[in-house]
């Protein structure tokens, strides 16, 4: 069955949505089938964040919650924006069109038909994860959205009236029945965050799911791409393999361990091929030429068929840094 995420904050620009773009890549990345709903349909922006082009989204949840298309019409594979697997993450995205929105806001039915869309879309491309990302505030789609969402990411900033925002929003969702998280977003740097986690977590007495920089990078990125695909190692980065890690129970590996992770599967003979090549984000002719450049570099030689790491490959695996640009020089 799929787990059904939730991300809300009482006020707006907390980082909603580039937390869910960011965590749903990196949960398709790992083998999790993820759809993304962009259930902000007054100003939705997920898509911009994916690189899906206004232009081709001919029909979206705009559509379907006016009752002009079917759910599943206005599903979009990202996947491939991202050198994802193939059909490993989907987008249901809002509507940028000044008329359809204006025309949805007036209906009011938008909540109702939303929840009844998750389930369709379960059942037509069953993914693991749906992750629904929400206009701020307690509003209508909010509170009838507890009828399928499991989990509630409760995004706050170090800022008082966000605490009280999340005062708010997680009494509600308990109430409704989520279990609630909070994501701690734009943290400055001369903030302690172990204080901060620790009083957060026990005044409001809620788990803290991740913690997220405050960064000039992310702002620099201007919500042009997902940013922890790009840049995997970053402290961002790292918040988001947290919340992965707290929320669905991933481990999270770096390069150095995928790649010994890789070598063990390949040797051992008994590899899951589809598991794999999901599981690294890579096709399988991708994979082939990552695993011919390691032996070209002299990073890996086959030895009775085996493939083990020469002295160079062992040394170079302790860089770990140069490991990661060098894998990310061969990801498709
Ligand atoms: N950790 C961060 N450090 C710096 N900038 C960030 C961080 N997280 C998000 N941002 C930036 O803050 C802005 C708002 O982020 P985002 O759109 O994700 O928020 P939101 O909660 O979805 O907003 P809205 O309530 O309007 O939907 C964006 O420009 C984004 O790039
Ligand atoms: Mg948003």
């Amino acid at each position: 069955m799929a787990q059904v995420v939730m991300a809300n904050s009482f006020r707006g620009g907390t980082g909603k949505s580039t937390i869910i773009s960011n965590l749903a890549s990196y949960l398709a990345s790992v083998g999790m089938k993820t759809v993304v709903v962009d259930a902000d349909v007054i100003s939705p922006g997920v898509h911009a964040i994916f690189g899906l082009d206004s232009t081709s989204m001919s029909t979206t949840l705009t559509d379907y919650l006016n009752g002009d298309a079917r759910i599943s019409e206005a599903v979009y594979d990202v996947s491939t924006n991202l050198s994802l697997t193939e059909n490993s993450l989907l987008l249901v995205p809002g509507s940028i069109t000044s008329t359809t929105i204006a025309e949805l806001v007036s209906q009011k039915k938008t909540a109702e038909r939303l929840v009844k869309g998750i389930p369709q879309l379960i059942k037509e491309f069953k993914p693991d994860v749906i992750m629904i990302d929400t206009h701020p505030g307690l509003n209508d789609e909010f509170l009838v959205m507890s009828d399928v969402a499991h989990v509630l990411l409760n995004i706050v900033r170090p800022d008082n009236q966000d605490y009280q925002g999340l005062r708010v929003s997680a009494g509600v969702a308990k109430k409704l029945g989520m279990k609630n998280y909070v994501v701690l977003n734009k943290i400055h740097h001369q903030i302690k965050q172990p204080k901060l986690r620790q009083t957060i977590a026990s005044t409001y007495n809620l788990p803290i799911a991740g913690a997220l920089p405050l960064s000039d990078d992310i702002i620099l990125s201007q919500s042009q791409y997902v940013f922890s695909e790009k840049y995997p190692e970053h402290d961002f980065s790292k918040g988001i393999y947290e919340i992965a890690a707290n929320v669905f129970g991933i481990k999270h590996k770096n390069h150095l361990e995928t790649m010994h992770d890789l070598l063990a599967d390949i040797n051992s003979g008994k590899v899951d091929q589809k598991k794999l090549w999901s599981h690294e984000h890579m096709t399988q002719a991708a994979f082939k030429e990552y695993v011919d450049e390691l032996q070209r570099e002299k990073f890996v030689k086959k030895e009775k068929g085996l493939y083990v790491l020469t002295d160079k490959g062992k040394k170079f695996l302790k860089k770990y840094r140069a490991i990661s640009k060098f894998v990310d020089n061969f990801r498709l």
